[in-house]
């Protein structure tokens, strides 16, 4: 889309930007992004970074001169996801054999330039920490020539670049408060993907809220691998080296919450992910306070079993989060807690599944995410413990943790019914266009009949009847 020398970027949310015609002037990027909310943050990076350059983005990837793919590692399905992908991205290059297709992200991170010897189509490797060089990696790739940055950083946060929201429902927004992950969990790639944990300057995060607030956003969800360990003492000071007075002075989770909170009352704030050995009451005395903070935690439990989370290398034992639920419950008697499960961990016997069978339907979770142990390479369980759970018994134990959480989920949605929720409106139901469709506090899905209502507004909403997952009802005073 050109004008007068100048790209209109049409993706930035009804508001279009203008940005001076770079090198890349007409250019289209067509960006697909794979895994966590993070990666796609990232993208969101990607696309501030190279609508500055002039490329505008597009949806339609035959016409795309560039095309990226940010993706997971986390586990094998979801690599070989990203490979069959690849495959389809061939018919770019038949039609146009100048377009580039780079990857992005930690698949890209993890296998580093043996990817462009794995798939020949692929130009640019590039790991999460080296965006800021996707303008020269193009470049190079233009010139015929392969292109590989994979360098992590232990600074790096992309803290001045404002993203390009990619998203388009314009009501909620992502936001990385930290990078990396510094926890080396036996069975996880995260820490070889993504490198070092580190903090972002919390005035670039409040100032990023406000600015997606002033845009019409009402709700942001700040993204962290750990966001209990999250600290800024400064530029350039690491956590480990703090003296306890510069300790003293630094903005901990808690106290960024709050000034996010802050911004506005109409701001809804979430956040994710707690990690149950880091989780204190202070976050959660935070998150009581304010009523804008939503009351929902996502809290991945991993196992049920004590041995198990040793092995797992997770830093707490049964009791120790049983123990945070119950401070949970405590101090925010109606907030939603989701988890995430894997079954069929290196030695994992019947008994040990039994105890997270027994765990979740203790704690009776709002939602929990499922997965069978995917071994993964350079981790501390592929060198020390050997992946001896048969492939039928991982699935056998992950349909029985389904079956539980699927009862705890109707049952959770259940207690909603008869009561009055406040939901925030995302859009329009999926079901029926003349229903919009938000979520709770608690973070359940509430649909309900538009009336005069409009998307980005709060409403009190009747729930009347339910399915699984989701309240339905009617709009009231
Ligand atoms: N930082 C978050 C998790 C990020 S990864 C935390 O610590 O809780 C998201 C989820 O993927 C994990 O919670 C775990 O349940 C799952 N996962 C990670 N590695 C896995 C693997 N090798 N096999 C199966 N599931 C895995
Ligand atoms: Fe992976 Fe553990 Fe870090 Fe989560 S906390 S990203 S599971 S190493
Ligand atoms: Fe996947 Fe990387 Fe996120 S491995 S889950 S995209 S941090």
């Amino acid at each position: 889309m050109q004008n007068d020398n100048k790209i209109i970027d049409e993706s930035k949310q009804g508001e279009a930007l203008v940005v001076e015609a770079g090198p890349s002037a007409g250019k289209k990027l067509f960006l697909e992004s794979y895994g966590c909310q993070m990666n796609f943050a990232d993208s969101e990076i990607v696309a501030s970074i190279l609508t500055k350059e002039g490329f505008s983005t597009t949806t339609n990837f035959l016409e795309a001169d560039v095309i990226f793919v940010n993706t997971c590692a986390i586990r094998e399905n979801a690599e070989s996801r990203v490979r069959q992908r690849l495959q389809d991205y061939k018919k770019v290059k038949k039609g146009n054999p100048n377009a580039i297709i780079g990857v992005l992200g930690c698949m890209a991170e993890r296998l580093k330039s043996q990817f462009l010897d794995e798939e020949k189509l692929i130009d640019i490797v590039v790991g999460p920490d080296a965006y800021r060089d996707l303008p020269n990696l193009i470049e190079q790739a233009e010139s015929g020539q392969k292109a590989v940055n994979v360098i992590l950083s232990k600074e790096e946060t992309y803290a001045d670049i404002s993203p390009v929201r990619l998203d388009h429902n314009g009501v909620s927004a992502f936001i990385s408060i930290m990078r990396g992950c510094d926890n080396m969990c036996s069975f996880c790639v995260v820490p070889f993907t993504r490198g070092r944990e580190r903090s972002r300057d919390p005035e670039s995060i409040v100032k990023e809220a406000k600015e997606a607030f002033d845009k019409g956003y009402r709700e942001v969800t700040l993204l962290g691998q750990n966001v209990d360990s999250y600290l800024w003492a400064g530029g350039g000071l690491k956590k480990e080296i703090l003296t306890e007075e510069q300790k003293a002075n630094s903005t901990t989770f808690a106290q960024l919450l709050e000034k996010v909170a802050l911004i506005h009352s109409d701001l809804r704030v979430r956040f994710s992910t707690s990690h149950p050995k880091d989780m204190i009451d202070d976050v959660l005395h935070t998150m009581a306070k304010y009523e804008n903070i939503c009351k929902y935690v996502h809290l991945p439990v991993q196992s049920g079993n004590s041995e198990i989370l040793e092995k797992m290398n997770r830093g707490y034992t049964r009791e120790w989060y049983l123990d945070r639920v119950a401070a949970i419950r405590r101090i925010m008697p109606d907030a939603g807690i989701s988890t995430d499960v894997i079954t069929g961990f290196c030695g994992e016997t019947d008994e040990q599944h039994a105890e997270t069978m027994s765990l979740m339907k203790e704690v009776q979770y709002d939602f929990a995410y499922m997965f069978m142990y995917s071994e993964r390479p350079k981790t501390l369980a592929e060198r020390k413990y050997a992946d001896d759970v048969p492939e039928e018994v991982k699935k056998k134990r992950l349909q029985e943790v389904m079956e539980i959480q699927t009862e705890s989920s109707g049952l959770r949605t259940k207690q909603g019914l008869g009561k009055v929720h406040r939901v925030l409106i995302e859009g329009q139901s999926k079901k029926s266009k003349d229903q919009w469709s938000g979520r709770n506090s608690q973070n359940i899905t509430v649909v309900f009949d538009k009336g005069d209502a409009k998307k980005g507004e709060y409403v009190n909403v009747l729930a009347e009847t339910c399915t699984l997952s989701t309240l339905i009802g009617r709009i009231v005073e």
